[in-house]
């Protein structure tokens, strides 16, 4: 049997840099790989009015890094319809409508139906109002709606937004992008836990002293800054991405690992993170925004003077904060987050960092004191981005006289050529979208849970002036992200600013 699906996708925001830099290569991608062949059609809508010739020529530019001939860019292309479209406007719908079912009879979609909504989030309701109200939704084939971020700009505004999405698509329909959840490293969560028994048995708070997650970017905020200034690191980030790595290693196992039972335990594992109170999220959360900076003898604007900032903002381009979970598995156990804008370095990893043994025996004698301090601690780590692999820090003898431990890394990196040649995370979430598995999409409930979490820092922080600039261009935050695990009697495993700092790259 064939594998090919048979659907017509309508992209809202078919000229914008989403649908070119991540959507058409995808769809090429499973075009080549026969996920789509002879029954596909793709409109394009958006305000510009191009025809079809020209949208087919761009839809073929954006596809040319993947090294097509000239043939299969010609016949790829040749799926695509653009549609000039005016969202708020009815008539427009009818036009659509039109075309749509063209394409279905001309294309044999049986109905199938994906709209994609890559525009700005104040046009997702009346979108999807419309699609109901002028019949552009069909009776005989599936309809699906794929969403992308934010949703909504607190639990209110999301509550809002579910609730006439939900009008129209049932849950099952819906898919919330979270484009992390389409990586290959994060996907591997599961597989480290549930597969390994040497980590899920320790898996819990009598042998995990804390974890430590970063999503560290080194990209400031480019030519995003309309949007960033209004959002923040904390909506940007720790209200979908971070949140939802909390959630699949917090979570219990799933009976079986289907969609159903996953997206169970990671409801369960979000319900059990403490909402604070003002207090708890002022001194558990920190926030910071770069300052101009200087990394290996480039220099960098700070955040206020970047394009389309307000001067003088007050919005963070770095967060870190410890979260707890009270539940039997995790009472006790920090979850501490980072991530930030202008950092050394893109890195996303997780450290997992194990306690250590209940006595350090290596001392010569009982009268010595304890040198617990001197063993390094085991830890787990998963590396997201930009390599792919694990790793775990063990202990060891030091070659030679004497008996001194040192530490030791066992190390695995998927090769370049693996990472080139796997699916990008779009290309993964398409394909999931098309088959109808939600598995590795957000569902309502942990979206809504996620704003519960986020909704209470991002309040108290609004009623607090903070002293912003605080940390350099380059650097990996400010010193309260750094306090904020001293106080607990831990420190930040990954510490790439040192590297730096020590070679005279980084001064600050
Ligand atoms: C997006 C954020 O969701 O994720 C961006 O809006 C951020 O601000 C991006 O840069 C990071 O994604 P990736 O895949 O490049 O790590």
């Amino acid at each position: 049997m064939s594998n090919e699906k048979k659907v017509l996708f309508t992209i809202f925001g078919g000229t914008g840099d989403l649908a070119q830099r991540k959507l058409y290569p995808s769809l090429f991608r499973l075009y080549k790989k026969g996920k789509l062949g002879d029954h596909f059609a793709v409109i394009g809508t958006a305000r510009r009015p191009w025809s079809d010739a020209h949208y087919r020529e761009v839809v073929a530019t954006t596809i040319q890094s993947l090294n097509p001939t000239q043939a299969e860019a010609k016949e790829f292309a040749s799926h695509f319809y653009y549609q000039s479209h005016d969202v708020n406007d009815s008539k427009h719908y009818n036009t659509l409508k039109k075309l749509a079912d063209r394409l279905d009879a001309t294309y044999h979609l049986n109905g199938n139906r994906i709209y994609y909504l890559a525009m700005a989030p104040k046009f997702f309701g009346t979108i999807v109002a419309h699609l109901k109200s002028q019949k552009i939704v069909t009776e005989n084939g599936y309809n699906r709606l794929i969403i992308e971020k934010p949703f909504g700009s607190d639990y209110q505004s999301a509550f809002e937004l579910n609730h006439k999405i939900r009008q129209v698509f049932p849950e099952q329909d819906i898919f919330r992008i979270d484009h992390y959840l389409g990586k290959e490293m994060i996907q591997n969560i599961s597989a480290i836990r549930f597969a390994n028994n040497i980590f899920e048995s320790q898996w819990n708070n009598r042998y995990i002293d804390n974890i430590q997650i970063t999503f560290g970017e080194a990209l400031g905020v480019e030519d995003r800054g309309n949007y960033y200034d209004h959002s923040g690191a904390l909506k940007d980030m720790v209200q979908n991405h971070i949140l939802q790595v909390v959630a699949l290693l917090a979570m219990e196992p799933p009976v079986v690992f289907s969609e159903k039972e996953i997206r169970t335990e990671k409801i369960k594992a979000l319900k059990a993170i403490r909402i604070y109170e003002k207090e708890e999220a002022l001194k558990n959360f920190v926030r910071g925004q770069y300052a101009p900076g200087e990394l290996e003898n480039r220099s960098f604007k700070g955040y206020r003077e970047e394009d389309k900032v307000a001067p003088q903002s007050t919005t963070e381009t770095f967060v870190a904060g410890k979260f707890l979970i009270d539940n039997f598995r995790w009472s006790g156990v920090p979850f501490y987050v980072r991530t930030g804008k202008r950092l050394t370095e893109k890195g996303t990893r997780i450290n997992i960092v194990f306690k250590q043994v209940p006595v350090n025996v290596f001392k010569t004698s009982i009268d010595e004191p304890c040198k617990d301090t001197s063993l390094s601690p085991n830890v787990l780590t998963i590396y997201i981005q930009p390599t792919e692999g694990f790793s775990l820090t063990l202990n060891g003898k030091k070659v030679g006289q004497g008996f001194n431990t040192t530490s030791r890394k066992l190390e695995y990196r998927n090769s370049a050529e693996m990472v080139e040649n796997s699916p990008e995370a779009y290309e993964k979430l398409l394909l999931d979208a098309l088959k109808g598995d939600g598995t590795n999409f957000s569902h309502w409930e942990e979206v809504a849970q996620s704003w519960h979490i986020v909704d209470v820092i991002r309040k108290a922080w609004d009623q607090v002036a903070p002293e912003f600039p605080n940390y350099k261009a380059g650097t990996m935050g400010p010193v309260a992200a750094f306090e904020l695990l001293e106080q607990d009697g831990f420190k930040w495993i990954w510490q790439p600013d040192e590297w730096y700092r020590k070679r005279g790259k980084l001064n600050d």
